[in-house]
């Protein structure tokens, strides 16, 4: 296929469950329709197109290290095929318990942090309960909510991306959530949480109903609130919310092997937080959910966290090597405490799709947020190896030195 007719076929494929849905497709006879609440949901997905240079998704740029694979192989022939996994992972939850030093029984692993999100979302929401979120942030938190038959409320962000004082506040003089979701690093700005903001969350939700503040009071308020601080970035910032954990407060940090860990091929994160919380999330996962290979290849990991540990660093100067290189492209350039970084074009004069068009044609894949909520024009480039970043420079060079491709308008998530 001509790559015009490739990023147009990608252009149509934009992806939404009303696409696939009753919208678009016959109903067939005696077959039901999805859920009313489901109907008007949209899929999310990235695209996933055939590129040389793949910096749209915010994998790690490495394969796992050299010996990794060979005592992997070596490991999964003591795997006992014919039985079920060991259902409390045990051997994995006290590698995790060790590498972040808490105990096993606050560790829970799932297939994804997506899935441990899913997880919490279908233990502590569902029907008539709230979800927080503060935009623009992972679309996944308010989606996944969403399926959950929870009631989402979405807050908004500071100016920089923030979550301010006074949106926290809002949440809980309001909303009465069950769950809030903090973002940090936050997906997909890139800006990390402050140690005040995950406290003053950790307040409003410690608080009984009514007497969060004086002026405000939450009288919907059925229940307390666990603050979720999803970590997905968490190696690649200077600060994390674990050090604020307890097994009285109501804070959960989620994790993944996805990108630090290179291993997000395997589909593999955790929940830290306190025993009570984890053993309510055993109630609602299936029997043996994760299987032995993936409990294997986690535990693996962790003998290799030097070699994990110089990768972020080498990713953390790339990503400061990108920064500066493209505000000295004239870009509107945001303060990325993760493995990515995300760029307004407007001050070039190219407008984000336009210019996420010049990169494909190139061969360059990035993630087009233009059409997100306050992300107009917006580009979020995910850090690559050296040279596929010096790739994407050259592209974004030559794109800006081309003449504008009339975009059809339709718009690339
Ligand atoms: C903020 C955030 N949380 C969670 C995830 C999902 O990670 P996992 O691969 O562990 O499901 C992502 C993936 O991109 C993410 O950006």
């Amino acid at each position: 296929m001509q790559l015009d007719h490739r990023i147009r076929a990608i252009q149509l494929e934009k992806p939404s469950v009303r696409d696939v849905g009753a919208d678009t497709l016959p109903l067939v006879p005696g077959l039901p329709t999805v859920r009313d609440d489901l109907r008007s949901l949209e899929r999310y997905h990235s695209p996933q197109l055939d590129v040389e240079v793949r910096l749209n998704t915010n994998e790690s740029p490495y394969p796992p290290p050299e010996g990794y694979f060979e005592a992997l192989e070596a490991r999964l022939r003591e795997v006992p095929w014919n039985r079920y996994p060991d259902r409390h992972a045990t051997r994995l939850r006290g590698a995790i318990a060790k590498h972040e030093g808490v105990e096993p029984e606050s560790v829970f692993v799932a297939n994804g942090s997506n899935e441990v999100i899913q997880t919490l979302c279908l233990a502590y929401g569902g029907s008539g309960r709230t979800v927080v979120t503060f935009e623009p942030t992972y679309a996944m938190h308010g989606h996944i909510a969403r399926v959950a038959q929870c009631r989402t409320v979405e807050l908004e962000r500071s100016a920089s991306f923030e979550v301010d004082s006074g949106a926290v506040d809002e949440a809980f003089t309001h909303h009465a959530p069950v769950l809030l979701f903090l973002c940090s690093p936050n997906n997909p700005t890139g800006t990390a949480e402050k140690l005040a903001t995950v406290q003053r969350a950790l307040l409003g939700a410690d608080s009984p109903p009514g007497v969060y503040t004086t002026g405000a009071v939450a009288s919907e308020r059925a229940t307390n609130c666990l603050v979720v601080v999803d970590e997905a970035y968490g190696q690649f910032a200077s600060f994390s919310a674990t050090e604020l954990l307890g097994d009285d407060v109501g804070l959960v940090v989620t994790r993944t092997f996805s990108k630090t860990w290179s291993m997000a091929g395997a589909r593999l994160g955790y929940l830290l937080g306190p025993p009570t919380v984890v053993r309510e999330l055993y109630k609602v996962v299936l029997p043996y959910h994760l299987d032995a290979i993936k409990q294997v290849a986690g535990e693996l990991a962790f003998e290799f966290v030097d070699e994990m540990e110089m990768r972020v660093e080498t990713i953390k100067a790339e990503r400061d090597r990108l920064g500066s290189n493209l505000a000295a492209m004239g870009f509107e350039v945001f303060d990325s405490q993760s493995n990515f970084i995300l760029f307004r074009t407007t001050p070039t004069g190219w407008g984000g799709d336009d210019l996420w068009d010049g990169l494909v044609r190139r061969s360059v894949l990035v993630r087009n947020c233009s059409s997100w909520n306050r992300l107009e024009d917006c580009l979020r480039v995910t850090i690559g190896t050296s040279s596929e970043n010096d790739r994407f420079l050259d592209a974004l060079a030559q794109t800006l030195e081309s003449t504008p491709t009339p975009s059809d308008g339709t718009k690339q998530q």
